[in-house]
């Protein structure tokens, strides 16, 4: 590979990355990239490595990562992604008890619901955005109602989680920066409001149960459940909206896969295995070197910013077999969209849940074929996914 340092958004890379990532694997697995001389880790071995590492690979990377220069100040900065040990632990404790799997079971009818009558209005105008249209709303019910918040606040929610999406975008201008920071404070006051509400009448939400828990006699600051209650939205609704959209944009360009799921329900779940190695919304995780290091061979100075491309590990043809061909029949999971290590994805089982119940709604009934207008994607390094995915759409 020549020494001129690949650009990671540069459109050409951007509109084939993984012949761009294989290139990378076979002759420089671990180097500077733009922008900003970052550091891109490709295989999945060296993948595994930083995230088995967290006193070398440090989770701040994430809070230098998506703290653009233009917001005052990021509220995600103190919460549990982008802790190191020894705050994590205790915090993801107390967290991980609200994310059992009876408040996972509890949620399915009503996603089962929400998906359902998402369908008919799309039926009828026949054009429709996926994006806008379905993927969305089923995560944001999800969390909305985890947070037991009121379903009438839905559109400002949905807002909210457009600007936590857009945080991690690059190349949004003035007028979007300063509605985001005005979002922002709008938004903090409304969850100051609830925790005040919370504490005052407990109900059993997910913010009910974290005011109540307490670890060894600590308890959740009110940063820390601020900043839970901000994380949810980029971590809950704009990671499984793009991968439920990925989803649908593979339907939609292989018909009979689209006729083979229909046909068998039972193909589902291993469908979104498969989409999750293969086509998977985490792009990059970052992280932040705590001291000069050697990854695959390569040194890497202290207070580096590192990035894992997540997309290239599970294309790694030395972990995956054949990794270009997208194979039901794959044995799985293996993949790390939902990564690895201490800060394992918390709502990996919720987000399995919502894309196969989204997936079963929409396909039993209706069929998608693409839209005259082509899908417009996210221009971000941590997430890829159509920001609008136009189609047809008719009943079956
Ligand atoms: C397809 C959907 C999803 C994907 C691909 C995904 C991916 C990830 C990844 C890669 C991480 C690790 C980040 C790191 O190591 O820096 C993570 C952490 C996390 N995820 Fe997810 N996620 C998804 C859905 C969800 C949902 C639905 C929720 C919440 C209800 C959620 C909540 C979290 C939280 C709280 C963490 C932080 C865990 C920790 O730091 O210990 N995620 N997720």
């Amino acid at each position: 590979m020549s020494d001129a340092r690949v650009n990671f958004l540069d459109p050409a890379v951007r509109a084939a990355p993984h012949l761009v990532y294989a290139r990378m694997r076979r002759e420089s697995p671990v180097c500077q990239i733009d922008p900003a001389g970052i550091w891109a880790v490709t295989r999945y071995e060296d993948v595994m490595t930083v995230l088995r590492t967290p006193e070398v690979f440090s989770s701040e990377g994430s809070a230098a990562a998506f703290s653009p220069p233009w917001l005052d100040r990021n509220p995600l900065l103190g919460a549990m992604n982008m802790a190191d040990p020894p705050r994590h632990g205790p915090l993801r404790a107390l967290i991980s008890r609200a994310f059992n799997t009876a408040t996972i079971h509890r949620l399915e009818p009503l996603l089962r619901q929400v998906a359902a009558q998402l369908v008919p209005p799309m039926l009828e105008r026949r054009e429709v955005d996926l994006v806008h249209d379905f993927c969305q709303h089923i995560p944001a019910a999800a969390m909305m109602a985890l947070m037991g918040l009121d379903p009438a606040h839905g559109a400002r929610f949905l807002a909210w989680a457009k600007d936590f999406a857009d945080l991690a975008s690059i190349a949004l201008d003035e007028n979007r920066q300063s509605e985001i920071r005005t979002d922002l404070r709008e938004m903090e006051e409304y969850m100051n409001g609830l925790l005040e509400e919370r504490r005052r009448n407990p109900g059993t939400d997910v913010i009910s149960d974290l005011i109540r828990a307490e670890i060894d006699g600590q308890k959740l600051t009110h940063e820390e459940l601020m900043s839970f209650c901000f994380l949810l939205l980029p971590a809950g609704i704009e990671t499984v909206t793009h991968q439920l959209a990925l989803m649908l944009h593979m339907l939609m360009t292989r018909p009979e896969l689209q006729e083979q799921l229909r046909a068998a329900r039972s193909l589902l779940p291993p469908f979104i295995e498969e989409m999750l190695r293969y086509d998977p919304v985490a792009q990059g995780l970052f992280r932040m070197t705590t001291a000069d290091t050697t990854l695959g061979g390569v040194n890497i100075p202290k207070h580096s910013i590192v990035m894992l491309v997540m997309a290239s590990a599970t294309h790694d043809e030395a972990q995956f077999q054949d990794p270009e061909r997208f194979d039901l029949d794959r044995p799985g999971p293996q993949n790390t969209v939902f990564g690895h290590g201490i800060h394992f994805c918390i709502g990996a089982s919720l987000a399995r849940m919502e894309l196969r119940v989204a997936l079963e709604e929409l396909l039993s009934r209706a069929a998608i074929v693409p839209g005259v207008e082509p899908a417009q994607w996210r221009l971000s390094l941590a997430v890829r996914g159509p920001a609008v995915l136009p189609a047809e759409i008719r009943a079956v």
